[in-house]
């Protein structure tokens, strides 16, 4: 692992090891020039991986990208930037390397997009750190970017259960409504999210008396039932006299500033806001502070969102364009008048020139936001972690953000943002779960169902049999959707026993999460990333390998029975329709079309390897779970194998693989 850095970079906080420093002019792989462009010549076969969570195929190749975070409610091919940035790729070609360009800044990453052959990396002001890291393999370069950036962050075990939540959740009627209809359908879950509207106007860390009139005892209240409430949390704090967190936060100093020092204020849902100064250490440890408030009432998970930062309008901008927009009353507007008052009126919201409107105070000194941008949401949810570990120091907490940087993994999980109830979503969600864990978000997801849009009750199917593998597993939508909890469908005995057949692989899941943390290895791989050498493998971005048993191949179109399945080795399928339904039988290495109902998931056991499962038959919630009688669906069922289970109860900060993992003989 060497570095190379050019210019004077600002720390970012991404790295946590030491790393020999060389000359920058002595950059392997790249050509530099003008001091912020490195090229690498990539040869035909070469695929390139890494970036994150972002639009396109796991190889990224083919595109140009950008890091700036950006709050995109359009997750389409021609995007260049969405919430993250995840500034490292993975090449593997004649050489095999990764390079993480160390940057709170713009910069982006030409991938054979303005000439087949070209990587071209060029990174904003030219301020910046470049590791270069090599291994054999995939996974082991995979390894070294989470030795340089630290391992991973783990929820508890309760995390990993179901969770419901709609933007739209009012009070407690409306979230007893979700627990009793999920009782009723006999469904288990772990969870139910609080969208904005638990908040009194908005305001963080407050909670709204007349719609959760005892909030303490509402909370106590779920626990009984084995339901934590899942808090969100907004970036943006409401400017209002008489707040005790803005009045605080004003009285100290701790709010993100304009260029003359005076207070930035922005819009987000509660109207006027200003943003509280992560970067300034003092003022992210007096916000981590504030989750207190939640804690002290039994809380213990929370989501963090809007921290790109999101941003609805700023009072100078709104008040620019007001004044200007008068001069276009009652006039004949030709094409280019009307385009120039189009350009005027979006001004209002122009994200990207906010970042230049507001800044941070780093050592005393005043930094535009613009060249610490990206590291904005992993300073919230660091500032945000730290807070919980020091509020609750002997339990893990759940916490997932949807704006990250490198490095964020170590102290959150991430969900993938505003997605939508499309088809093409739910293959996105396959791609970038295996993209996630390379970066090291082991604990993510996308919302399940789609969040924009309107979900069909075959997506919202298909979808959970997807999500039943994903740790993050959380239905989620959109104020004004259709709605898209499983009991507002029709198939309930389907969709029962696919939210049960998670829970029977919960020991699994849970196991294989753990150890992938332990390990700094990814949950989800590619099957790129296992069978490095299989050229048809390489090319297959709609199967993954989870944990190290199994293979999945979720389906992801409409009106299909079936799909075309590639396995890279000979594999035994279990085509489960609930955790003791199913029929099974062994397919050689090469493509099949492999039949699979709606109300079925294709899991294929790997040879040498066991699926363990456990009777989730009657638990209604992870709570219930047995972890130790497990029965193994095997590769072959007369074969002895062994399976390295880890478990530690799932509440103790402590990770420790020795100490928590016994060995199974099936
Ligand atoms: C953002 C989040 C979404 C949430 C909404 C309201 O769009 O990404 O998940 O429901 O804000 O808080």
């Amino acid at each position: 692992m060497k570095k190379y850095v050019f210019g004077t970079p600002i720390p970012t906080g991404a790295v946590v090891a030491e790393a020999e420093q060389c000359r920058a002019e002595d950059i392997p792989y790249f050509s530099v020039s003008d001091g912020n462009v490195l090229n690498f010549k990539m040869d035909n076969d070469t695929a390139v991986y890494g970036l994150g969570p972002n639009v396109r195929g796991i190889n990224k190749r083919g595109w140009i990208y950008e890091a700036f975070n950006t709050d995109e409610v359009l997750h389409v091919e021609d995007r260049r930037r969405l919430y993250g940035s995840h500034t490292y790729l993975l090449i593997d070609g004649a050489v095999k390397f990764g390079v993480f360009i160390d940057t709170a800044g713009f910069a982006s990453f030409d991938i054979g997009y303005t000439k087949s052959d070209d990587l071209t990396v060029t990174v904003g002001d030219g301020n910046f750190t470049a590791y270069i890291f090599e291994a054999d393999t995939l996974t082991g370069l995979v390894k070294e970017l989470r030795k340089l950036t630290g391992s991973s962050y783990v929820p508890p075990l309760w995390a990993f259960g179901f969770n419901q939540s709609r933007w739209g959740y009012k009070n407690e009627g409306d979230i007893r409504s979700v627990l009793e209809n999920y009782r009723r359908m006999d469904v288990p879950i772990d969870m139910i999210t609080m969208d904005i509207d638990y908040m009194d106007h908005y305001k963080d860390f407050t909670v709204d008396e007349e719609k959760f009139p005892k909030f303490p005892e509402f909370v106590s209240e779920m626990d009984k039932e084995h339901i934590h409430l899942v808090p969100i949390i907004d970036a943006g704090i409401k400017a209002e006299e008489g707040d005790p967190v803005f009045e605080e936060c004003m009285e100290k100093g701790y709010y993100c500033k304009k260029a003359d020092k005076t207070p930035f204020y922005l819009a987000v849902w509660p109207g006027k806001c200003v943003f509280p100064d992560f970067m300034n250490d003092d003022a992210a440890r007096w916000f981590g502070d504030q989750y207190k408030f939640l804690t002290d009432m039994g809380i213990r998970g929370f989501w963090n969102d809007m921290n790109e930062p999101s941003i609805f309008y700023s009072f100078d901008r709104l008040k620019m364009v007001m004044d200007k927009i008068g001069d276009y009353k009652d006039k004949d507007l030709d094409v280019s008048a009307f385009w120039e008052m189009q350009a005027l009126l979006s001004k209002i919201s122009q994200r990207e020139e906010y970042t230049k409107d507001f800044h941070h105070t780093v050592d005393g000194k005043l930094i535009s936001n613009e060249k610490l941008h990206n590291i904005f949401g992993f300073k919230m949810s660091k500032a945000a972690a730290e807070g919980l570990e020091r509020l609750v120091p002997n339990e893990r907490t759940l916490i997932f953000s949807r704006s990250t940087f490198v490095g964020l993994h170590r102290y959150a999980g991430m969900w993938y943002g505003d997605n939508r109830s499309w088809w093409e979503h739910l293959k996105l969600n396959v791609r970038q779960a295996a993209e996630a864990n390379m970066s090291g978000f082991i604990y993510s997801g996308a919302d399940i169902g789609g969040f924009g849009s309107n979900a069909t009750e075959d997506l919202a199917m298909r979808w959970l049999a997807f999500g039943i593998f994903s740790p993050l597993f959380r239905n989620h939508t959109a104020l004004g959707t259709r709605d898209q909890e499983f009991y507002r469908f029709e198939k309930l005995d389907d969709f029962r026993n696919l939210v049960r057949l998670r829970y029977a692989l919960l020991p699994f899941i849970y196991s294989e999460v753990m150890k992938t943390a332990c390990n700094d290895d990814m949950y989800f791989k590619p099957l790129s990333f296992v069978y490095e050498d299989d050229k048809r493998a390489k090319e297959v971005e709609d199967e993954l390998i989870v944990g190290d048993s199994i293979l999945i191949a979720p389906v992801c179109e409409q009106n299909r029975t079936g799909r075309y399945v590639y396995l890279p080795e000979k594999m035994r399928l279990y085509r489960m329709r609930s955790q003791t339904d199913y029929d099974t039988q062994v397919f050689e290495k090469g493509d099949h079309y492999i039949e699979c109902a709606l109300n079925e998931v294709l899991i294929f056991v790997r040879p040498g390897h066991v699926l363990p499962i456990t009777d989730a038959r009657s638990v209604s919630s992870s709570y219930d779970v047995d972890f130790d009688s497990l029965t193994p669906l095997k590769f072959d069922e007369n074969e002895r194998v062994e399976y390295i289970q880890y478990f530690d109860g799932g509440t103790t900060r402590e990770m420790n693989f020795e100490k928590f993992t016994r060995k199974i003989e099936f």
